[in-house]
């Protein structure tokens, strides 16, 4: 099996299972603690004139949100089962999903030549890829943003592992994270420090990156939600 055909498996086996669940997906929190805080950061790096795709858009509870901020926003997804999830719980008019392999350049390249260049939200994708993907994601993200795009990209940062490890070790694994394992995802890392190499900047030209965390609805029994330890970045193609 290709990588790219097992992540579709995998993901189209636990978007497909999904029953909607309170809880059930780890890391759907509510936009007003997700996507909210994203736009603070990079609303004002982005021409709004572009449209926006939102890359691993999952259920496309970020992107619904997003879409209230954006004249068109695009979810994207590599399980069938998961656009439709989309379409029916989180439809916009200026909302649509669609299916789209991000290990696949050529196809990202067919999109571009319809939305023209495009700014990018991408949260906790990356990390869902294995290393040796990533090269190849980011051909495609470069594909979509073209000359004028701007990449917002949030994800785990290199305190998640530690802050799992302690998570797991007082109140035992999450179920909303038991569930992903049991659909054999087996997430990647990416860090921080990763930046310069995956973005390299013959390439890329960082705006802007801090510390942040990916809001979970995993309730822990002090009554607090579980927030995983992240960073965001904001870059765009270098302009020669
Ligand atoms: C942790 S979830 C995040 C979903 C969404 N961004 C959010 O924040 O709610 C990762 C998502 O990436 C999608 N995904 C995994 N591999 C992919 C690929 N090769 N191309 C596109 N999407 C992919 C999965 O189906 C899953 O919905």
């Amino acid at each position: 099996m290709t990588s790219t055909n097992r992540y579709a498996t995998s993901w189209e086996s636990f978007w497909s299972t999904s029953t909607g669940a309170p809880g059930e997906i780890f890391w759907d929190a509510d936009p007003s603690h997700a996507a909210q805080q994203d736009l603070a950061l990079f609303r004002s790096s982005m021409d709004p004139q572009l449209q926006l795709i939102d890359l691993g858009c999952g259920n496309g509870t970020q992107t619904r949100f997003l879409a209230d901020h954006f004249a068109k926003v695009i979810g994207t997804e590599i399980s069938p089962a998961a656009v439709e999830i989309a379409r029916t719980k989180h439809a916009a008019p200026n909302a649509s999903y669609r299916v789209l392999d991000v290990l696949s350049p050529d196809d990202a390249q067919a999109l571009h030549e319809e939305t023209g260049d495009a700014n990018v939200y991408m949260r906790a994708v990356l990390h869902q890829l294995s290393p040796a993907d990533h090269v190849t994601a980011i051909q495609s993200i470069e594909r979509l943003l073209g000359r004028r795009g701007v990449l917002y990209l949030v994800e785990l940062s290199s305190a998640a592992e530690p802050f799992f490890a302690q998570l797991i070790t007082q109140y035992g694994p999450p179920p909303g994270l038991a569930r992903v394992f049991q659909h054999q995802i087996t997430p990647g890392m990416v860090n921080e420090n990763d930046l310069g190499v995956l973005f390299p900047s013959d390439r890329f030209t960082l705006l802007r990156t801090g510390p942040s965390h990916i809001q979970t609805v995993h309730t822990l029994p002090t009554g607090d939600v579980a927030k995983v330890p992240a960073f965001y970045a904001i870059l765009r193609r270098r302009q020669s």
